[in-house]
């Protein structure tokens, strides 16, 4: 085989190529990112929003009722009333708090009533990893927040957060940091996550979504809203929750601020996208009326000034407040999130031609809808074109293969237009092979730096115990982090990337499915029909791998050639092996639905 380089025929290389998707998906930012360590710091949690939650979730109280008179703010109207003697604890993510040994954690709430409350950090089984401190309260019964540090002692990953009241007093936004948050940042992030973001060397940082963007109501009353992120600015005491579409309470302690204060930390440019008053995901309520859509439009002027205008301004002025009298720099916005209903194409236009009038500066992207192709994607990509926007963002989650055989996508793609984002892509597992068939398709993409201008994997983080999408680019828990395959192809093309691609041809016969990883079997079936006796064949007919699932899904005894039973779907003499099972459905809640899930698996050799 030779490869013929021509060094006369260049490609610029996207300087902004590599970039981040950042969706509160999986938990990425409560229980995730966001440091915060108490879980329903606001009370807030209500059967409403999931069945089994309530205002005491993820906390055990004995002498605590919730209550809503008089609360501390309107935004933030449920609180806990403790008795004389009462105890609450906060048991966090996960398997509970991770405390270590040597670091300190900021204790803050907010209390009303008594004259002191002691706290202390304990494990799960309640013996203190920390030396209690009593916070003394000024009993004039205003609602009134304090702070006390502790100290961690001993090193757990169970930990727990306990307060005690001698005297009867309301409580509302109980809240325990790390001190040592990412960049020393107040209401900060983790580190440890953090830091594995910002080594990926990120050009860019979409946020907050995804379909938490635009699904739930456009009613500032609902419990279940699209994203506003007027709702997630100002103290955080008062920022509204929110039951997102991923099934779960959004604190919202990292908002709108903290996301522009993160990608400026990972010098990353920022990148929001916002509703256009439709969604891509699911059958949520739709922006008709124009008094409605004018205030949506608004509010996206007004985030453009909350970023970038002077602090004389009105928004300028909450960001200068809250500590970043600079602006952010912002300077592209996504409209829209996977749109594909009529309404995208009649309410797009009243946020474009604003911001364009407005902000002649700032970079438009809109979006091709939820597929790589067809008849959504050809009318978006069109109307894109018609309306001027600077990008086109295109999702997809496909297969290894369909990546190794769409290396070219691009490679047609009309230059005169807008230009590509690819907002949101992922080869379906989280294995050696599909990370493999993501570098190569990087490659397609940096052939044609002079099109595709951003690209970003998605989603970038997942807590293992929440998850309700993979694959994922970061998995964690409450105190580890494992990065996936994938993430090691973007570290490594990220930070090496180059300044131009020669073209080149290769001439050499094309490798044959059987001699390339993945190409010896696949076995494909959905829950929703009868899957018994899966089976992955070779071209030739021979069985590679077999589960009748007498065992149920538990119990799986997968046999392989020569028929020695072996565990899970490893084959114990190496010879073949699982490489994918994947997700394919997903009901229009969002979460996945198992009885309708698809699996895929391969046998490798
Ligand atoms: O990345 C997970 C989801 O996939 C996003 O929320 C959505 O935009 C896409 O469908």
């Amino acid at each position: 085989a030779a490869i013929a380089v021509d060094l006369d025929a260049a490609t610029d290389i996207s300087d902004d190529l590599y970039g981040l998707f950042y969706e509160d998906i999986n938990h990425a930012a409560d229980g995730g990112l966001y440091a915060e360590l108490v879980q329903n710091r606001s009370f807030e949690y209500l059967p409403a929003d999931l069945a089994g939650y309530h205002a005491l979730t993820a906390w055990t109280a004995t002498g605590v009722t919730a209550a809503t008179a008089d609360p501390l703010n309107d935004r933030n109207t449920t609180y806990a009333t403790a008795a004389a003697g009462a105890t609450l604890v906060n048991s966090g993510y996960n398997s509970g708090m991770a405390f270590t040994a040597g670091d300190d954690y900021d204790l803050s709430f907010w209390a009303r009533g008594a004259t002191e409350i002691r706290a202390v950090l304990t494990d799960a089984a309640g013996t203190p990893v920390a030396d209690a401190v009593t916070v003394p309260i000024d009993s004039r019964g205003e609602w009134t927040k304090y702070e006390a540090e502790l100290e961690a002692e001993a090193d757990t990953t169970t930990g727990r957060l306990a307060l005690a009241t001698a005297e009867a007093v309301d409580l509302d936004m109980v809240s325990l940091f790390p001190d040592d948050t990412f960049k020393g940042r107040e209401n900060g992030l983790r580190k440890d996550l953090a830091k594995l973001i910002d080594d990926l060397d990120p050009s860019f940082l979409r946020f907050p979504g995804g379909c938490i963007v635009n699904t739930g109501s456009y009613d500032p009353g609902s419990r279940e809203r699209a994203y506003n992120w007027k709702d997630t600015v100002g103290p955080v005491e008062e920022r509204l929750t929110n039951h997102n579409f991923w099934g779960y309470n959004q604190s919202y302690g990292l908002g709108y601020f903290e996301y522009f204060q993160f990608a400026e930390d990972i010098g990353a440019e920022p990148l929001p996208v916002v509703p256009v008053g439709v969604t891509g995901c699911g059958d949520s309520p739709e922006i008709t009326d124009p008094e409605q859509l004018d205030a949506w439009v608004q509010d996206t002027l007004d985030l453009i000034e909350f970023a970038n205008g002077p602090v004389t301004s009105e928004w300028g002025s909450l960001r200068a407040e809250m500590g970043h009298p600079r602006p952010f720099g912002l300077e592209m916005i996504g409209l829209g999130n996977e749109e594909y209903k009529e309404q995208y194409y009649a309410n797009y236009p009243a946020f474009h031609d604003a911001i364009r009038e407005a902000h002649p500066e700032i970079e438009i992207i809109a979006n091709s809808g939820v597929d790589d192709s067809g008849d959504v994607f050809d009318r978006n990509w069109e109307f894109a074109r018609a309306q001027g926007a600077d990008l086109v963002d295109e999702h997809y989650y496909n297969s290894p293969e369909w990546f190794l055989a769409n290396n070219d996508r691009y490679d047609s793609y009309d230059r005169s237009g807008p230009h590509v984002f690819v907002g949101e892509y992922a080869s379906r597992s989280n294995t050696w092979w599909s990370a493999l068939s993501e570098a190569s398709y990087l490659t397609g993409l940096e052939r044609n730096g002079d099109v595709v201008d951003m690209a970003s994997y998605a989603p970038l983080l997942s807590n293992i115990d929440y998850v309700d999408w993979a694959p994922d680019m970061i998995w964690f828990d409450n105190h580890q982090t494992v990065k996936s395959a994938s993430y090691e192809v973007q570290h490594l093309f990220a930070n090496h990337a180059g300044d131009q691609v020669l073209a080149s041809a290769l001439d050499a016969a094309p490798l044959e499915p059987e001699d390339i990883a993945g190409g010896v079997g696949l076995a494909t079936w959905n829950t929703a029909a009868s899957y018994d006796d899966v089976k992955v064949t070779a071209a030739d007919g021979t069985v590679l791998l077999q589960d009748d699932f007498a065992s149920g899904s538990d119990g799986w005894t997968v046999t392989g050639p020569g028929g020695a039973p072996t565990g899970a779907w490893e084959v114990a003499d190496g010879a073949y092996h699982q490489t994918a099972i994947v997700e394919d459905a997903r009901s229009t809640a969002g979460s996945v639905d198992w009885s309708n899930y698809t699996y895929e698996v391969k046998a490798t050799k």
